[in-house]
């Protein structure tokens, strides 16, 4: 059963993202509709991890991403694959971890408050489906111990949902 107050985390990150992931499972326990579950991981997480201005999700549709579920400011609507620090995650099929996003060459400015950002793509069974994505208003917000809690994190939710109907 999922309590519908998020826990505050506390302790050291690895911790926190233990019992985040824990509120996360049961969050999700029991439903697989892919905009469901990325709109109340969205709201998780920006509830829960501390410092953040956007939490959310891009869909990947054909060859750009698409504005999901997510959390904070009206951000951009569509993002090229291979642009922005998203698009860049989806290119290289692997976690982005930027301290200062005014130095990533191409860093796409939604939210000018954002100074750090932390994206993680989505890939299940080879296949990319899109990208969470997290942004910070403090320098070097986000460190190794929040790439592997997030990509944690996203491993349940790809375990939790089906993404074969529409949706994703
Ligand atoms: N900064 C991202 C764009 C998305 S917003 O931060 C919500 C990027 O460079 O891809």
């Amino acid at each position: 059963m999922f309590a519908t107050t998020a826990l505050p985390l506390s302790g050291n990150k690895q911790d926190a993202y233990a019992s985040l992931a824990q509120q996360l499972s049961g969050l999700l326990e029991g439903e697989t509709d892919p905009i469901a579950n990325a709109a109340n991981m969205s709201a998780l997480l920006y509830d829960l991890l501390p410092d953040l201005n956007w939490a959310g999700f891009y869909i990947l549709r054909g060859k750009e991403l698409v504005l999901g579920p997510f959390q904070g400011k009206v951000a951009c609507v569509r993002i090229p694959i291979g642009r922005g620090v998203c698009g860049t995650a989806v290119e290289r099929e692997a976690s982005v971890l930027v301290p200062d996003v005014h130095a990533f060459p191409g860093h796409i400015a939604c939210d000018s408050a954002s100074r750090s950002e932390l994206v993680v793509p989505l890939i299940k069974q080879g296949r990319t489906l899109g990208v969470l994505d997290l942004d910070s208003p403090s320098p070097s917000r986000f460190d190794e111990a929040d790439r592997e809690g997030c990509e944690r994190l996203v491993q349940i939710f790809l375990e939790a949902t089906d993404f074969s109907g529409h949706g994703f």
